[in-house]
């Protein structure tokens, strides 16, 4: 028997969303779907308030351009583009002068690959692709609501041991040695993202990009190029926490990985591990 869902966005992404369940009669859980993130409270908007100067470039932008023109190249992410040591991207906006082909837009053009949710055989719900993705395209967004520490410690707290967790934390550094810390939960209203399985052998990994607003969008990209129907994973942990010859005890809640490479740390990243005392 086959579950089919023709687009779980609800014509919200520019791209129709399938679920497909070709295994058994499990549903999707409830959540309200949303392409971006959406605050909790509208103070948190204070966190995100220093706004970049759009820039008046003509037409298509330059490397001189003040926006970060250099980290894409022919609508991907640049070979050159270094997570860890590069400025944050910041893309051209409505702001900008520039044209709408400018090359310094990319996320905000929305998912292009034919995303499509199913079930998995071990590890619940997971995304994949119907055709190629090649390397460093982006794929889509982790959406969800943004929420403050002290939310976020209420929402694990609640959680059973053996309940999926859904919370994203990005840290950055700004210019001004600044600590910005942006929580994401798509458990109730998110996106696509929500799907995504962790693996420590994964095919995506995550940018946080300004579009349009200070408020930055995990986005995914690939890490190389995926075959259609491959399932797209990212490490959760952005780099393994645990490893095979570790002394350390894990921690009683980390939780068993099942990526089933040969890479396995055998342990999910164990979220307040990260980042809760
Ligand atoms: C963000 S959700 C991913 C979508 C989830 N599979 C679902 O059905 O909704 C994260 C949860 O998926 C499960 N999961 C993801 N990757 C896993 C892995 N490599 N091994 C075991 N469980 C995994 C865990 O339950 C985790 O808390
Ligand atoms: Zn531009
Ligand atoms: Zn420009
Ligand atoms: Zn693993």
């Amino acid at each position: 028997m086959t579950f089919f869902l023709e687009d779980i966005s609800d014509h919200q992404e520019n791209i129709k969303i399938p679920f497909i369940n070709e295994r058994n009669c499990d549903q999707l859980p409830k959540f309200v779907y949303t392409p971006h993130c959406v605050l909790k409270t509208e103070s948190l908007l204070e966190d995100f308030e220093s706004i970049s100067l759009p820039c008046d470039c003509e037409n298509i932008c330059s490397e001189k351009c003040p926006c970060s023109s250099n980290a894409y190249y022919d609508g991907k992410l640049s070979k050159n583009y270094d997570n860890h040591t590069s400025k944050p991207i910041i893309e051209c906006s409505d702001m900008c002068s520039c044209v709408i082909k400018c090359n310094n837009r990319v996320v905000q053009h929305g998912i292009q690959f034919p995303l499509q949710v199913f079930l998995t055989d071990r590890t619940g719900f997971g995304v994949r692709s119907t055709e190629f993705i090649p390397e460093l395209s982006f794929v889509c967004e982790y959406a969800g609501e943004i929420i403050d520490e002290s939310e976020a410690y209420r929402r694990l707290k609640s959680h059973t041991p053996d309940e999926s967790n859904y919370i994203y934390v990005l840290k950055e550094h700004s210019s001004d040695n600044k600590h910005i810390q942006t929580i994401i939960d798509p458990t109730c209203i998110g996106n696509v993202g929500r799907f995504l399985n962790h693996s420590c052998s994964p095919n995506l990994f995550s940018v946080p990009i300004r579009a349009g607003s200070m408020i930055p969008r995990i986005c995914f990209f690939a890490k190389k190029d995926i075959l259609p129907f491959q399932e797209l994973t990212y490490n959760y942990g952005g780099h393994c926490t645990f490893k095979k010859s570790d002394s350390r005890p894990v921690e009683p809640c980390a939780r068993k990985c099942l990526c089933y490479s040969s890479d396995c740390c055998g342990h999910l990243p164990f979220v307040e591990y990260n980042w809760l005392k």
